[in-house]
C-alpha cells in the first residue's frame, strides 16, 4: 500500500496545524501551567494569505492541542507576526489585579491605495484576554503606534525590562531595529534604534526578540537580539542572525569582542541550516524555571509555499533551550531541545563503543523505527578530511550530512532526498555551517521526525535543522567509510513516540 500524503509527511512531534497554512510563531507566553503558540495562519488555503493568529496549547511544548484562531484580520488590516505578555500587575488597566490580562501586540498589515499607486501601510496594535489567552478584544482605539513613513514596519516582540522596570518592544522597521518602551503597554516612546550598519542586511529585517540572559557559569547578564532576515541567509533565503550586548534601558550597544567577532564573519546564526525562521522566545517563564525558551518556523521563504504537504503546508523546530556561553573569550549562543522531549522516549538502543572501519549503520529500521528518533553519540579520534552520515531508504532517497574537517565546515545536503523539483532553491547546494577551531571530538545529536533533521553540535554550540521529503519513508541511519578508523561513542538512540 502507498502511503497517504498525511501518513508520509505529517510530523510525529512537531507542531503542524491540522489544515492550512502557517508561519512564524508568534505570541508565545506560559501562564498557570500552559504554554501557549500562537503562529501566522490562513486556514483558507495552503498558500500565504490574508493572516490570522492561528492558536496551540501545551503542557510541555511537545504534544499540542490546536484551539480555536485567535485573531481575525479585520477593516485595518491582515494581523501579521507579534508577541504577547502577561501584564502581571494590570499595568495597561484591561484586567484587574486578580484576573492579569494577557496583551498581544501585533501588525496590522493593510494596503492603502492612493494617486500614487498601492502601497503597504504597517502599524502596531494591541489585544486583551482576560480568560488567560483563549479569546481576545482588539484595542479600540489601534492603532498605538502609526506608520512613520517606513515601507516594513512589523513584527512587534515585548519583554518586560525587571532591570529597568518598564516594558521594552523591539521592532524591525526597514533594515534596522527600533527599541520602544513602555508603563502600560498602550503608550509607547521611541527609545533607540539598532544595527543599520551591523550584522547581515541587504533585505528587510524582521520579527527581532531582544532579552537578557546570564552569561553560562556566571553572574553577569548580558543582552541579546535575535534578528530574523529574509532574504540574507547563511545559505540562501531566511535566517536569524544575533547580537549580544548591553543595555541601558533606552539604547543597545554592541559588546566589544563580539563587535570585533562580527568583522570576521558573515553574521552569527542561531541555526545555519535553511529551515528555521522567525523564532522567538516564550515570555513570562518563572525565574525559579530561568530558561530561555525558543521556537522557530521549521520552513524558508524561497520554498514555503511550495513543500509537497497536501492539507497543511510548515511545521515548528522542535522547541529549544537557549543559553549563552563564552568560548576563549568570545561570546556565542546555543540552543538544544527542551528537556520535556526526554519524557517522550519509548525506548532507547545504547553501544558503549562502535570502532568504524567501514561503512556502519548506525540505526535501521529493523531495531526501531526510523520516523521519529533522538540519537547521540560522540566522535573519537577523527583524523580524516570528511565525516560523511547518510539517512536513506531502499528507493534510494538520501539525505547526507557531516563535517568536512579540511575546508572547515558542517553540511547536509538533500539532493538525492527525492521530491526536490518544486523549488530550484530547495537542493541545489548543499548547505554548509562553518566550524569556528579544530577538534579530534565532537558530541552529536540528531533529532529526526518525519520529514525534518535538526543536528546539533557540540552540544547546540552549531545548529542545522533542514526539512525534506522522501518518496518512502526512511530506513537507516549509516556513516560512510573513512578510510582511518575513528570510534563512535556512548551512542544513544531513543525512539520518540508521543
Ligand atoms: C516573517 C514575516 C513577518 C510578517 C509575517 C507575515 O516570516 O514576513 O515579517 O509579520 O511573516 O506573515
Amino acid at each position: 500500500r502507498t502511503l497517504t500524503n498525511e501518513e508520509l509527511y505529517r510530523p510525529n512531534f512537531h507542531f503542524t496545524p491540522k489544515t492550512g497554512w502557517m508561519n512564524d510563531p508568534n505570541g508565545m507566553f506560559f501562564y498557570k501551567g500552559i504554554y501557549h503558540l500562537y503562529f501566522q495562519y490562513y486556514p483558507d488555503d495552503t498558500v500565504w494569505g490574508p493572516m490570522h493568529w492561528g492558536h496551540a496549547t501545551s503542557k510541555d511544548m511537545i504534544t499540542w492541542k490546536e484551539e480555536k484562531i485567535a485573531l481575525y484580520p479585520d477593516e485595518k488590516g491582515y494581523i501579521f507576526s507579534g508577541s504577547a505578555v502577561v501584564d502581571v500587575n494590570n499595568t495597561s488597566g484591561f484586567g484587574s489585579a486578580s484576573n492579569p490580562p494577557i496583551i498581544a501586540m501585533f501588525t496590522y498589515h493593510d494596503i492603502i491605495k492612493d494617486k500614487a499607486g498601492a502601497l503597504d501601510y504597517q502599524s502596531q496594535a494591541i489585544a486583551y484576554s482576560l480568560d488567560e489567552g483563549m479569546t481576545w478584544t482588539k484595542y479600540e482605539k489601534n492603532p498605538v503606534i502609526k506608520n512613520p513613513g517606513i515601507k516594513d514596519f512589523r513584527d512587534p516582540k515585548i519583554t518586560w525590562d525587571a532591570i529597568h522596570n518598564q516594558w521594552i518592544m523591539v521592532l524591525a522597521a526597514d533594515i534596522e531595529t527600533k527599541i520602544y518602551r513602555s508603563s502600560n503597554l498602550i503608550d509607547w516612546e521611541l527609545a533607540s534604534a539598532f544595527g543599520k550598519n551591523l550584522g547581515v542586511h541587504g533585505a528587510p529585517w524582521e520579527c527581532p526578540d531582544f532579552f537578557p540572559i546570564k552569561v553560562e557559569g556566571t553572574t553577569a547578564t548580558k543582552w541579546v537580539l535575535l534578528q530574523s532576515i529574509n532574504p540574507g541567509g547563511p545559505n540562501g533565503g531566511s535566517a536569524t542572525q544575533y547580537f549580544i550586548g548591553d543595555f541601558d534601558g533606552k539604547t543597545f550597544s554592541l559588546e566589544t569582542s563580539f563587535a570585533n567577532d562580527l568583522k570576521q564573519v558573515e553574521g552569527l546564526w542561531i541555526d545555519y541550516g535553511k529551515d528555521n525562521y522567525a523564532g522567538v522566545t516564550w515570555a513570562n517563564i518563572s525565574a525559579a524555571d530561568g530558561r530561555k525558551l525558543f521556537i522557530g518556523w521549521m520552513s524558508n521563504w524561497q520554498y514555503a509555499n511550495k513543500v509537497p504537504t497536501k492539507a497543511w503546508r510548515s511545521a515548528m523546530t522542535i522547541p529549544r533551550e537557549l543559553k549563552l556561553i563564552t568560548v576563549d573569550g568570545h561570546y556565542r549562543m546555543v540552543s538544544e531541545p527542551v528537556k520535556e522531549l526526554d519524557n517522550y522516549i519509548s525506548k532507547t538502543i545504547k553501544k558503549k563503543l562502535l570502532t568504524i572501519d567501514k561503512t556502519t549503520v548506525i540505526a535501521d529500521k529493523e531495531a526501531i523505527d526510523m520516523s521519529s528518533l533522538d540519537i547521540r553519540f560522540t566522535m573519537n579520534g577523527l583524523k580524516e578530511d570528511n565525516y560523511d552520515f547518510v539517512l536513506s531508504n531502499k528507493a534510494n532517497n538520501a539525505i547526507h550530512f557531516g563535517i568536512n574537517k579540511k575546508d572547515h565546515y558542517f553540511y547536509i545536503d538533500r539532493k538525492n532526498v527525492s521530491q526536490t523539483s518544486f523549488s530550484d532553491d530547495f537542493a541545489k547546494n548543499s548547505t554548509k555551517a562553518p566550524i569556528a577551531s579544530n577538534f579530534n571530538s565532537i558530541d552529536v545529536r540528531v533529532i529526526i521526525d518525519k520529514t525534518s533533521i535538526e543536528i546539533f553540535y557540540d552540544n547546540g554550540k552549531t545548529v542545522m535543522t533542514e526539512i525534506y521529503f522522501s518518496d518512502k519513508p526512511m530506513e537507516s541511519l549509516s556513516i560512510v567509510q573513512a578510510n582511518s578508523d575513528f570510534e563512535l561513542k556512548n551512542l544513544v538512540i531513543n525512539q520518540i513516540a508521543v
